[in-house]
């Protein structure tokens, strides 16, 4: 397959996983009805439903689609993770941290509904995330526990929160390059890893299996390969193309790879860790979807 047709795959298989998550979110939860406060419930879906690659909630289906499992089992793990990314976005936009207008293709939440609900509307979704993990009937009550471990320990203070604080109190010094390898698995790497991780739950099989070691593994590098795109994107993209605003690393002088690595270097770490990435799970009959999804994220442009 050429790269055209790899992306193609990837963008149908992202589209594919996408609606699947969106019902469940659009439809259970986040759904105008009176289940909480209207104008939070707005404010849930206005962030939620603003589109998004979906790219962690696919992993979750993906893995479980690999390893045997019918990635309809694995669908409230998906939207667990998808929510917390979610939230990550909402709390990362408001002025006491990156303080961007534009997220999503639309004004950052606390443009539109202020920052008091803004920081509700992260907080409800964290919290909902939890709910929607435990509540996943079909798998076993061992693997929703785990699950709802998994997804604790990798978004809260040991993890995404953790690399949160390093990126924003970074901004006041120089990190080492040991620094912000550190600060990438923790802010970003840990939700990608732990999407994967609970596609593989989902799909029957338990923490110590081969099938998760190599989960974990592909998920590790394609989630610092992320990062290292995403710092590339903020340098050399648009607010237009990517529905977010750009160039605002430089702003609050954070810590990004391109202050270890020229644009070409980086591109071609980020490579380099897809191709990794890859090796770890071509063994395994059925990975062509995640080989596509992998390669395509290694030369997107939004
Ligand atoms: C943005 O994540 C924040 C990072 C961790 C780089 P995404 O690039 O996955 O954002 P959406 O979900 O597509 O909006
Ligand atoms: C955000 O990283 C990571 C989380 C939200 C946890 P960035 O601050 O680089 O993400 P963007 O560039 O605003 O999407
Ligand atoms: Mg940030
Ligand atoms: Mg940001
Ligand atoms: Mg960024």
């Amino acid at each position: 397959m050429d790269m055209n047709q790899i992306e193609a795959m990837a963008k149908a298989i992202l589209a594919e996983d996408a609606a699947l998550v969106e019902s469940l979110l659009g439809t259970t939860y986040y759904n105008g009805g009176s289940r909480c406060d209207a104008v939070l419930d707005e404010a849930c879906r206005y962030s939620l439903m603003a589109g998004g690659k979906r790219v962690r909630p696919a992993l979750t289906l993906e893995f479980c689609r690999l390893f045997g499992g019918d990635p309809k089992n694995a669908l409230p793990f998906a939207a667990a993770v998808e929510t917390i990314h979610t939230f990550s976005l909402i709390h990362d936009d408001l002025p006491c941290m990156d303080d961007d207008d534009l997220r999503r293709g639309r004004p950052t939440s606390h443009k539109v509904f202020g920052e008091a609900y803004a920081l509700l509307a992260g907080d409800g979704l964290a919290l909902d995330a939890f709910g929607m993990a435990a509540s996943n009937g079909a798998v076993s009550p061992e693997a929703r526990v785990e699950a709802v471990r998994l997804l604790s320990a990798a978004s809260g203070t040991a993890g995404m929160v953790r690399g949160q604080i390093v990126d924003m109190f970074g901004e006041q010094n120089t990190l080492t390059y040991e620094e912000l390898l550190f600060l990438h698995a923790h802010k970003t790497g840990a939700l990608i890893r732990v999407a994967a991780q609970l596609g593989v739950l989902a799909a029957g099989l338990g923490v110590d299996s081969p099938e998760m070691e190599a989960a974990v593994g592909y998920a590790e590098r394609i989630g610092l390969a992320f990062q290292v795109i995403d710092d590339i994107l903020d340098v050399t993209s648009t607010p237009e193309a990517m529905g977010k605003s750009v160039g605002g690393d430089a702003d609050h002088h954070k810590n990004t790879f391109l202050s270890f690595k020229s644009i070409p270097e980086a591109e071609a770490f980020a490579d380099a860790l897809t191709e990794e990435a890859i090796g770890l799970i071509q063994p395994f009959d059925g990975s062509e979807r995640l080989v596509a999804l992998a390669r395509y994220l290694a030369v997107r442009k939004v």
